[in-house]
């Protein structure tokens, strides 16, 4: 059918294993280190915080992981989700180009999110954890761990960046239906959120001091584990299956991706989308161009430094190599909660590094006006992260339309924007802003890199 708009998978279609793109890599990642001794970490190092199944996966170098039944059986409730052919807005921008979009929107928490929530919450739950911790930034990640700790018997608290916390109640009060308790960071429950409360009392937060709190809190008590929605590898290979599944239905639709393009905070849901297809690459497969989108104010792949440093501001999680603003580099507040980390999740960098990738930021007017665009055309209005991804993608296709290029799209729409009305609100209104971040703000956090002999 050429005129065809949904991709749809029946559930037995689902893929039952994730894909470990560490198998299929040129140069092998750079191994994490432990802050005191600057040697590279082992299990023992991780397990305080994590489970040892997930452990295993992080350092895992097979190529394929099964994925529990158990977990499979929860990810029915919304698996697989849908791939669309983006018919009017091809038309609204009179692309040669065909332009594909994953939507994952369609979950219980309305993003990526619960891909990984689901199978963390699962180890913790069969190691016997009670209680998990975490940081969250826009309010998906928080919602998404509060959902599967509902569904598993898991107490889960939330550290909420105090910018989000304060622009997006109703991601607080669904997270708060779930059962979890949400906290607005930087809080005065931990020494690290007194510290940073202490020199600045106004501060609007950041995804890295939430993750140190959360991380404190966890390595307090032996029942309760941290969990981390972004950049760690293992995170990212649970959202292979968004990726897998796209795979499946571009089958379906006779096309295989040119260029994929997906927006970055830790690099989760671009590494759901763009692994796969970077893995066939590697082994001999199609070429495919893949292209990161990340803000402007937060510019880690296009700005940052390759370096090992601290996934966290108070300094107690492991070193990572990854590109980096600085571990206390905090962006300013604009309206994409989760893509203000200062980091990058190893495995992006390092294939950026490889030249496997490209970045490319933009601005927070120009992506709202990308996002009321797809909004008006395919009806969907995305998440302010997503919006990036939407503006990379249209912005690929008036490429196409320029050069005559028929080139086929494939980007991913990681989440839908209901619960952050008041951004759109602000954006009709011509409240928003294109927020530089300071350059002082970025000279000072980058002089503050671990030194690390490696
Ligand atoms: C909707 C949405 N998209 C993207 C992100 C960024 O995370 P990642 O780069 O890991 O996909 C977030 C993080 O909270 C998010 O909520």
């Amino acid at each position: 059918m050429s005129d065809q708009v949904k991709y749809l998978l029946s559930e037995e279609q689902m893929p039952k294993s994730w894909y470990n793109i560490a198998a299929d890599l040129p140069v092998p990642l750079a191994p994490p280190l432990h802050p005191g001794t600057g040697k590279p970490i082992g299990p023992d190092d991780l397990a305080p915080i994590f489970p040892m199944e997930v452990i295993r996966q992080e350092v895992s170098t097979e190529r394929r992981i099964d994925i529990p039944k158990e977990v499979r059986d929860i990810y029915r409730q919304w698996r697989p989700t849908p791939l669309f052919r983006a018919r009017r807005l091809e038309k609204a921008l009179g692309t040669p180009a065909k332009i594909f979009y994953k939507y994952e929107g369609v979950s219980p928490a309305g993003s990526h999110k619960p891909n990984t929530s689901i199978p963390q919450a699962f180890y913790n739950k069969a190691e016997g954890v009670k209680r998990l911790t975490t940081e969250t930034g826009a309010g998906q990640w928080g919602s998404s761990l509060a959902f599967a700790g509902a569904l598993f018997g898991l107490e889960v608290e939330v550290f909420m960046v105090r910018v989000s916390y304060d622009q997006k109640p109703y991601r607080r009060a669904l997270m708060e239906a779930y059962g979890a308790r949400c906290i607005a960071s930087p809080s005065t429950e931990t020494a690290s959120g007194r510290a940073i409360l202490a020199e600045h009392p106004d501060s609007t937060g950041s995804l890295g001091i939430a993750i140190s709190e959360a991380v404190e809190r966890a390595v307090q008590s032996p029942d309760t584990k941290y969990a981390l929605g972004s950049v760690l590898n293992h995170v990212l290979l649970h959202q292979t299956i968004l990726g897998e599944e796209s795979m499946l239905q571009m089958e379906m639709a006779d096309a295989y991706p040119d260029v994929i393009v997906g927006c970055t905070g830790g690099g989760s849901n671009f590494g759901g989308i763009a692994f796969p297809y970077l893995g066939e690459k590697l082994r001999g497969g199609r070429d495919v161009e893949i292209i990161a989108v990340e803000p402007a104010a937060c510019p880690t792949l296009t700005k940052g430094t390759f370096a090992y440093d601290f996934g966290d501001t108070g300094h107690l999680t492991p070193l990572v190599k990854m590109h980096t603003l600085g571990s206390t580099f905090v962006p300013p507040g604009f309206h994409s909660g989760g893509l203000r980390y200062h980091g990058m999740a190893p495995l992006v960098s390092h294939i950026k590094e490889l030249g496997l990738i490209s970045a490319r930021a933009y601005k927070q007017i120009e992506i709202f006006e990308a996002g009321v665009l797809f909004g008006r055309t395919e009806g969907i209005l995305p998440a302010p992260e997503a919006n990036h991804a939407v503006k990379g993608a249209i912005d690929v296709a008036l490429e196409c339309k320029r050069d005559g290029r028929a080139r086929t799209i494939l980007f991913n729409l990681c989440g839908h924007g209901h619960f952050d009305m008041q951004a759109y609100i602000d954006y009709a209104a011509g409240k928003l802003r294109d927020i530089d971040y300071s350059q002082a703000e970025l000279e000072r956090a980058l002089a503050g890199l671990p030194k690390v002999a490696a």
